[in-house]
């Protein structure tokens, strides 16, 4: 069993065995490494002011992510490559080519935000397929919040920046890439320190012993949820367990019966697949926290933290997902919508994790769509979701619902009643009049910052008359998307 994490900092090696559960990237870079240019603004993961740049070996491929650095735990570089700003610059002093793209289209007035946006930009200019079109740009960028600057020129500078094909790290692939195989380690790591125990198991099995042994510890997969409970509730974390370490859980598979995505997948892997799927759900996905969230973020650990405003749990109970759980060598499956029994509780063991969701593939006579409302477009939780999956016969007859709301009760939840309404009816406006009233008695919702019981109640009808506006063969159907929405779900 290894002792420490090992990881390089631009070239530098380090290989660590005191690294206590809560320490952040973020205050690893400031606090010890005193390299300042990496910058700290709302430390909850919202303004991207201390993106760094992340690039691991995986399937033998170099894969850079932009994540961000105050709700990463240091513990989580093991076997990675960091780069921060103070990177960027060549050995022969030039600037990086975002850098030089900053300065010549006046991207930068105090700077605050400057050395988080510039992270991005190599990170998105690093992306397999990225392209100069605006809506592709904002969504690269959407996490990053400037205050003086405003966005266009840092767009411009961004479009400028992508007829260069080649940078420093571009020269280097080879050396990254021979130090990142050299750190690769099939070995379980476990650092004790008086801070607290870090355990990094490498494979399920070991996960499965892990936590079993120790029920109390905190499973983390990308941190940002648990990564806010340190920064913001300066909560403790006496034992973290890894997720995201786990190679067998780091799998998106199609299998005859669904599509497999395991625990430790991040939004940003499953994305594709899930869109090409349900092109809806896959749009939500897009609008899920910001670009650095999504890489860090995963699927599972959105359904595990059990949040009544999580954007996965509806889109996948109305798409008919069935939750994989072990605890030690049982394993155990149940339909989502089973897993949320109250708010805070969960149908989950001591020492029980989420090893992976199963969706189903769609059938072809599904209907099925996906909507997110939330005050700000980009980078929002939501106030309301709703997520709609009616069969319909070819004689326009509804055979089956599924419909799931988030931010309408306590728990995701299945609007029961509104199916029941709908089933066996044709699919036609006295149906939609049903269903409208009957989703009056499925939900009791709170007033909060977000909405008031009655915004609630009033949007959830809605978006069933939404719904209905976009597939019930209306032949005057009314705009129901906002612009930009076309261009960048489906192409
Ligand atoms: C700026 C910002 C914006 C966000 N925007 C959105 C948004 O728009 N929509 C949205 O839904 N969420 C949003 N989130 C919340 C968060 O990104 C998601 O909930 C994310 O999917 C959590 O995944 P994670 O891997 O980071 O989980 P972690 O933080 O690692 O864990 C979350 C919880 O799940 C548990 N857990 C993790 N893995 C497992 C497992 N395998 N088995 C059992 N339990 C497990 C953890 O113990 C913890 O309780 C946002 C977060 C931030 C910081
Ligand atoms: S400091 Fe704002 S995202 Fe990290
Ligand atoms: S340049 Fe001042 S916040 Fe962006």
């Amino acid at each position: 069993m290894r002792d420490h994490i090992q990881f390089y900092l631009g070239d530098q090696h380090y290989r660590l065995s005191d690294v206590a559960p809560e320490t952040t990237v973020l205050d690893w870079l400031r606090e010890t490494r005193h390299l300042t240019g990496t910058k700290e603004g709302c430390n909850e993961g919202d303004c991207g002011a201390c993106t760094v740049l992340v690039v691991r070996l995986e399937n033998n491929q170099l894969v850079w992510k932009a994540v961000n650095a105050c709700i990463q735990f240091l513990w989580m570089l093991d076997g990675a490559q960091l780069f921060t700003v103070e990177n960027l610059r060549s050995p022969d002093g030039s600037l990086h080519p975002v850098q030089q793209a900053m300065v010549d289209l006046h991207g930068s007035q105090c700077g605050f935000c400057t050395p988080g946006f510039v992270m991005s930009m190599v990170a998105y200019s690093k992306k397999a397929g990225a392209t100069a079109k605006d809506a592709d740009i904002n969504d690269a960028l959407a996490g990053n919040l400037c205050r003086c600057t405003g966005y266009a020129p840092i767009v411009k500078a961004m479009k400028q920046a992508l007829q260069h094909t080649q940078d420093n790290f571009e020269r280097e692939q080879d050396q990254i890439r021979t130090r990142l195989t050299a750190l690769q380690n099939a070995e379980m790591a476990e650092i004790r320190t008086h801070a607290g125990t870090v355990t990094l198991p490498r494979t399920s099995d070991q996960l499965a012993a892990s936590y079993k042994a120790a029920p109390d510890a905190t499973l983390v997969a990308g941190a940002t949820d648990v990564g806010l409970w340190v920064t913001k509730r300066l909560q403790s974390l006496p034992h973290v367990i890894s997720v995201s370490g786990v190679h067998d859980l780091r799998k998106i598979d199609h299998r005859p019966e669904g599509l497999w995505i395991g625990a430790g997948i991040p939004y940003t892997e499953a994305q594709q697949d899930i869109a090409a799927l349900f092109p809806d759900a896959g749009e939500v996905i897009r609008r899920i926290g910001s670009t650095q969230v999504r890489n860090a973020g995963t699927v599972c650990g959105n359904i595990g933290n059990g949040s009544p405003i999580g954007d996965g749990p509806p889109l996948f109970i109305a798409a008919g997902a069935i939750l994989h759980l072990r605890h030690g060598e049982t394993r155990r499956t149940l339909p989502l919508e089973k897993y949320f029994l109250a708010y805070g509780q969960q149908d989950r063991k001591e020492g029980e994790f989420i090893e992976g969701i199963l969706i189903p593939y769609p059938a072809p006579a599904l209907q099925y769509r996906a909507y997110k409302v939330s005050k700000r477009f980009d980078q929002d939780i939501s106030a309301i979701l709703g997520a709609f999956a009616l069969t319909v016969t070819q004689a326009g007859l509804i055979a089956d619902a599924r419909i799931a709301f988030g931010g309408m009760a306590a728990i995701p939840k299945r609007a029961s009643a509104t199916e029941a309404a709908l089933v066996g009816k044709m699919w036609d406006e006295r149906a939609l009049s049903a269903a409208r009233d009957a989703i009056q008695t499925d939900f009791a919702p709170l007033s909060d910052m977000r909405g008031s019981e009655w915004y609630r109640r009033t949007v959830a009808a809605n978006l069933l008359t939404r719904y209905f506006a976009e597939t019930s063969g209306m032949t005057q159907q009314p705009e129901t998307r906002l612009a930009g929405w076309k261009e960048t779900a489906h192409g």
